[in-house]
């Protein structure tokens, strides 16, 4: 079976990553995880990562004079592992409009908050706040608009009246664990048979 190539960009502890370094495992996962790139040089991830065998490398943003620079270095990195899609998980740098159009289409996010609720930073205890009593997490493709992309799926989990954000966000992370793997696998087998029924129609067409 072709399998996408993924490149997951992280910036911290990359419990998400992991998850989907672990589904990538099954064999009849759509996707395999081709490499992992961290902006900081002191992200947990990346030491998991290798320890899980998938070559890990780090980008530091503060080593570029402006963002084009970085994000530039960034697309050289995954274009030269050939990567099709994009995951960011944990990634704590906003991409600006150039790099967005670069991979566009390709790039997934996972955020926590049933989006358009709660974009941003902060999410769980702006939940608790507002006092709703359902919340969860977002996978969605990356567009110009922060957190604004089309909606792949989410999970929803119910607020218990003794939450902390804490609290809150643990039984989120949990969800996110679950959603973004199966977000990664529709994507994946969407492009996969896009690019067969392309490879077929030109065989048909010559
Ligand atoms: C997750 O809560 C994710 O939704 C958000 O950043 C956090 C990353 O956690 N985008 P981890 O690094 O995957 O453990």
């Amino acid at each position: 079976m072709k399998r996408a190539r993924v490149g997951v960009l992280v910036s911290g502890r990359g419990s998400n990553m992991m998850a989907l370094i672990d589904a990538a495992q099954s064999a009849d996962f759509p996707a395999e995880i081709a490499v992992v790139i961290s902006n900081r040089p002191d992200a947990l991830a990346l030491e998991t990562a290798t320890e899980r065998g998938v070559p890990a490398v780090c980008v530091d943003h503060k080593v570029f004079d402006t963002r084009e620079l970085f994000e530039q270095q960034l697309d050289r990195a995954l274009r030269a592992d050939r990567i099709d899609i994009i995951c960011l998980a944990g990634f704590m740098r906003i991409l600006s409009p150039w790099f967005v159009g670069q991979w566009e289409g390709r790039i997934l996010n996972i955020h926590p908050s049933l989006l358009p609720s709660f974009p941003g930073l902060d999410t769980h205890k702006r939940a608790l706040d507002a006092g709703v009593k359902f919340h969860g997490c977002t996978v969605h493709l990356v567009t110009r608009e922060l957190d604004r992309g089309p909606i792949i799926d989410q999970a929803a989990i119910a607020v218990r009246p003794d939450d902390t954000p804490d609290t809150l966000a643990a039984r989120v992370l949990t969800a996110e664990h679950e959603l973004y793997p199966a977000c990664l696998a529709k994507v994946a087998r969407e492009r996969i048979n896009a690019s067969e029924d392309e490879q077929a129609g030109r065989s048909e067409a010559g």
